[in-house]
């Protein structure tokens, strides 16, 4: 049994014992992961399941175990490895991280959280996760699972807001135990909380470690209260649309012509004629599709 440290949260304690017997078994929390295949999980995770982003996890650590294999690749091959996973910006901001890795830190990820913090492309979030989970830092780890069990544990409500406010920020900071290796497992025990039970749908709360102790479900579970929740609409949107643009490109070496490419998103899949060639000057415009002097595209070399 772990000791309760005086001045600790009541939910500390409960969630560390839960996770410490329910956790999946993730190969990027296996003790000894570098930070840089931590860094790299944290990244794909955002806005992707984790059985999606197992798979292309274990292809890029395999691939680019360092931040300088990966910064010695091209653009176009690190977007093509990035497969199907979703919001392909994210992939080029990791090679750039690499880059600036390797340039400013001589190719070793720095522990310090504001230098993790400037590197292009991590933000709060990602920052204070690779702070806490590979190096076990003092850090609220702030995403939208952790949100939820704050929500409904502390401030009784179904869900948070769209937007991250200060108050959910300081509740954040307060929740955090002192000692910065009870912070880390606090940290990934809510989280992991907020993914297995305290789910968004359908809350498993008779599995809940601290039911006892939540104020929504004391409050009697009520129904979420504010603007409506923002989903992510995929059929028909321009995310879609790219997909297939970015999903033709991936799949040959060899540039594509505008016909290909209007194959590859024919006409019936548009909600307006204009959105094909809008989506593909977005996606130059983001840097993951390079125009030729040919009228024909491939991914940046
Ligand atoms: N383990 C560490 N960080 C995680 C995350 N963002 N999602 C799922 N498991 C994780």
């Amino acid at each position: 049994m772990r000791q309760q440290t005086t001045g600790e949260h009541p939910l500390v304690e409960p969630v560390i014992a839960w996770y410490d017997a329910n956790a999946r078994d993730l190969p990027w929390r296996a003790p000894g992961v570098p930070a840089w295949p931590v860094l790299i999980s944290e990244v794909m995770l955002q806005q992707t399941p984790v059985n999606r982003v197992l798979p292309v996890w274990r292809e890029w650590v395999e691939r680019w175990p360092t931040p300088a294999a990966l910064a010695a690749e091209t653009p176009g091959e690190v977007i093509r490895a990035w497969g199907r996973l979703g919001y392909p910006r994210r992939a080029l901001r990791l090679h750039e991280a690499a880059g600036v890795i390797v340039e400013r830190h001589g190719g070793e990820l720095p522990t310090d959280h504001a230098q993790l913090l400037a590197l292009p492309g991590i933000g709060t979030y990602t920052a204070a996760a690779v702070a806490t989970f590979a190096y076990g830092q003092r850090h609220a780890v702030v995403d939208v699972n952790v949100r939820r069990v704050h929500a409904r544990a502390v401030t009784g409500d179904a869900h948070p807001q769209n937007n991250l406010s200060a108050a959910e920020s300081a509740l954040a900071q307060r929740l955090l135990p002192e000692h910065p290796r009870t912070a880390a497992r606090w940290a990934i025990g809510v989280m992991e909380l907020g993914a297995l039970v305290c789910t968004a749908r359908t809350p498993r709360c008779g599995d809940c470690p601290v039911e006892h102790l939540c104020a929504w479900r004391a409050a009697g579970s009520p129904a979420h209260d504010g603007p409506p929740r923002r989903g992510q609409a995929w059929a028909g949107t321009d995310r879609q649309v790219r997909g297939k643009l970015m999903a033709a490109l991936r799949a040959t070496r060899t540039p594509l012509t505008a016909a290909q490419l209007r194959e590859a998103a024919p006409d019936d899949v548009l909600k307006d004629p204009r959105q094909r060639e809008r989506c593909l000057a977005g996606l130059v415009e983001d840097g993951l599709v390079e125009p030729l002097p040919d009228d024909r595209y491939r991914l940046p070399h």
